[in-house]
């Protein structure tokens, strides 16, 4: 029986951690849909157009270990505002939701727009500056960050332009569970969106 997780809310909240761990725990399928717009970002800073890097993209765009810096980032928020790029990535996320085996996707949009029948829906999210430090604490050891300020920075201008674009912007669905993570540790936020998961079952 199909059964999708709809993980949605800003960048560096805790989604991922969050959705991997629910999907070992209910042995569904993961989609994290940012990748779909990292791929399509790092293809528009390699000089590709981004509606046609969208309506190409292949396995090999989104296996690519170089997806995960601040500046693709930045271009992924920038090409996810393009309508046009959305429209060419909604059919495989829809496919992926419905899979019969169940699917967790995590992303800004799930339970808005792909799949707002999805049967579990959650909104991550936590403070602007806690959010900062843990992307800090990720990127610096990988030489990735050197500045907490910029961090924060770069933060605030992916949530601005994820909440104010016109098509699907970041925001919950009005049945999603909200998972504040600002005060919770990874084990606590798993088991609240266990827990939050559990009750629609
Ligand atoms: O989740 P992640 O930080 O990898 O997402 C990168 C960017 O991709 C986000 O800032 C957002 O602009 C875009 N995105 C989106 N819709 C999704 C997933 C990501 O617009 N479902």
């Amino acid at each position: 029986m199909p059964f999708t997780i709809a993980i949605d809310g800003p960048a560096a909240a805790g989604k991922g951690t969050i959705s991997k761990a629910v999907a070992a725990h209910f042995g569904f399928a993961h989609l994290d849909t940012g990748l779909l717009y990292r791929a399509v970002g790092r293809r528009m800073l390699a000089g590709d157009a981004p509606i046609d890097a969208a309506q190409s993209l292949t396995q090999e765009d989104l296996e690519r270990d170089d997806l995960r810096t601040p500046e693709v980032a930045q271009a992924a928020s920038k090409v996810a505002v393009i309508s046009e790029v959305r429209a060419a990535l909604l059919d495989f996320q829809r496919a992926f939701a419905r899979r019969a085996d169940g699917a967790v996707l995590d992303g800004r949009d799930i339970g808005t727009v792909i799949c707002p029948e999805a049967e579990a829906k959650l909104f991550v999210t936590a403070s602007a500056e806690i959010r900062a430090q843990r992307r800090f604490a990720e990127l610096a050891p990988q030489g990735l960050a050197s500045n907490l300020d910029e961090v924060l920075a770069d933060v605030r201008a992916r949530d601005e332009r994820d909440m104010n674009r016109a098509d699907a912007p970041l925001k919950p669905a009005k049945d999603a569970v909200i998972i504040d993570t600002s005060t919770l540790d990874i084990a606590e936020a798993v088991a609240a969106a266990i827990t939050a998961v559990d009750a629609r079952r």
